[in-house]
């Protein structure tokens, strides 16, 4: 599937169709997501680890189409709440195939897991494993993974950084918290524990720190067995494969992940005496992202003395990463061919806030005016999934593009959707 991001100008057509015939169709902004390029993305990820389980982290972008790509595709499903278990669920999603993550479970969470029949439940605290035995009861038997801090610093930014010691989620190991909540785990014959699973973080673009992860969990999973006897058979660790989010810039060769992270983990284990446990990873970024791209159309172009700010008709509410976390998109002009010399334009929303920038400082042709339609590529994880009600603008659609058609999956939030919901006067 032809990557989105390479710095082309004019038409731009996705999945066999023009970019501007989704604008017409659907309106702007809308999402656009090449059904075939995230087919693909998941296939990549099962061949680059054969005896790997690959859970899609449902975070990142999820609807009931998405639910079947990955469910064909051989993918397990890593989910963080009722409603994505949900859907999943009734969308005839394996409930033995998804895992359940967070880091404050809701007695709804935790309720749906174990009515639906989810394949592991992981723990993410030491008041988890009493409420969660309990829930289970005295007869009943549930799979479940512990999260460990693994003390490792990585990800694209502070906010996504989950490895490093002393922050909300997971067990450290250097604390002993780790060991102690796996002690009482093994005291709950109802709850059975298949293995460790660590997340380090997000949009991780180096091979490195997964290696440093793997010894770090093997140096664990070698004192547990010496301690408790223990043979955990599964480790999971975690998503976080970084992606290019414009021309140039590095993404994770998965290849290489794959061919390292296994080599380090035959040799630690082996070191330890212990046998290789089944790897499980859980790529939600990697396999979205680059299959989406939003839509705009500019709405005004003002000059001041110093910057062009072009306006389009979204912003921070379908995109909040620029403000969140100082992403630098690429924008482009799709739809008709300019010719114009490229200037240095910023990029902005429609919002009433002036951090509401989708792009600073970015390239588009001299000539931009109101009515043109901008593509701002990888934008299928954590833009959907992340929109908000700010301002009452909507929340957009999603169209699938696949073989030359294009097809409404998730429609528009209308401004009837904002007012049914508000009952009180
Ligand atoms: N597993 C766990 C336990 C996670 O918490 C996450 C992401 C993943 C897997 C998937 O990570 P990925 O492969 O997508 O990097 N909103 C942020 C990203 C937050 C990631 C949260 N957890 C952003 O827009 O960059």
């Amino acid at each position: 599937p032809a990557s989105a991001i390479e710095p082309r100008e004019g038409e731009l057509t996705v999945g066999g169709v023009p970019l501007s015939e989704v604008a017409d169709r659907f309106g702007t902004p809308v999402y656009v997501i090449d059904e075939d390029e995230v087919r693909e993305r998941c296939r990549t990820y099962r061949h680059a680890f054969p005896d790997a389980e690959v859970l899609y982290a449902a975070k990142a972008f999820l609807c009931r189409a998405m639910v079947h790509w990955v469910a064909e595709e051989g993918l397990g499903l890593d989910v963080c709440s009722a409603g994505e278990l949900e859907l999943a669920v009734t969308t005839g999603f394996p409930p033995e195939r998804i895992v359940l993550h967070g880091n404050a479970k809701s007695p709804r969470d935790l309720d749906t897991a174990l009515r639906l029949g989810v394949g592991r439940i992981v723990i993410d605290s030491p008041s988890e494993i009493a409420r969660l035995a309990a829930a289970v009861g005295p007869h009943g038997h549930q799979k479940v993974m512990v999260r460990v801090v693994p003390g490792i610093s990585a990800g694209g930014h502070e906010k996504i950084r989950t490895g490093a010691e002393d922050q909300k989620f997971g067990l450290s190991i250097s604390d002993g918290y780790a060991q102690h909540a796996i002690a009482r785990i093994l005291d709950q014959p109802q709850l059975e524990l298949t293995g460790l699973h660590c997340h380090l973080g997000s949009q991780i673009t180096s091979v490195k720190p997964y290696l440093a992860a793997v010894r770090r969990m093997v140096g664990l999973l070698a004192r547990l067995h010496e301690q408790h006897g223990l043979v955990l058979r599964e480790l999971d660790l975690g998503g976080g494969h970084g992606i290019a989010y414009r021309p140039g810039e590095p993404a994770l060769d998965l290849t290489t992940l794959a061919r390292k992270v296994r080599a380090e983990l035959a040799e630690a284990c082996t070191a330890a005496g212990l046998a290789v446990p089944r790897l499980l990873i859980e790529p939600g970024r990697a396999i979205a992202g680059p299959a989406g791209i939003a839509l705009y159309h500019v709405l005004s172009v003002k000059r001041t003395g110093a910057h062009t700010y072009v306006a389009v008709d979204g912003g921070m509410s379908d995109n909040p990463r620029p403000a969140l976390y100082g992403v630098r998109y690429a924008p482009r002009l799709v739809g008709r061919h300019s010719g114009a010399a490229p200037a240095p334009v910023t990029v902005v929303g429609r919002h009433c806030e002036a951090g509401d920038i989708l792009a600073a400082d970015v390239e588009l042709p001299d000539d931009i005016r109101p009515g043109d339609l901008l593509a701002v590529p990888a934008a299928g994880a954590y833009h959907l999934s992340m929109a908000s009600g700010y301002n009452m603008v909507g929340r957009p659609p999603v169209v699938a593009v696949d073989d030359g058609h294009a097809r409404l999956l998730i429609r528009r939030e209308s401004l009837e959707d904002i007012r049914s919901r508000d009952v009180g006067l």
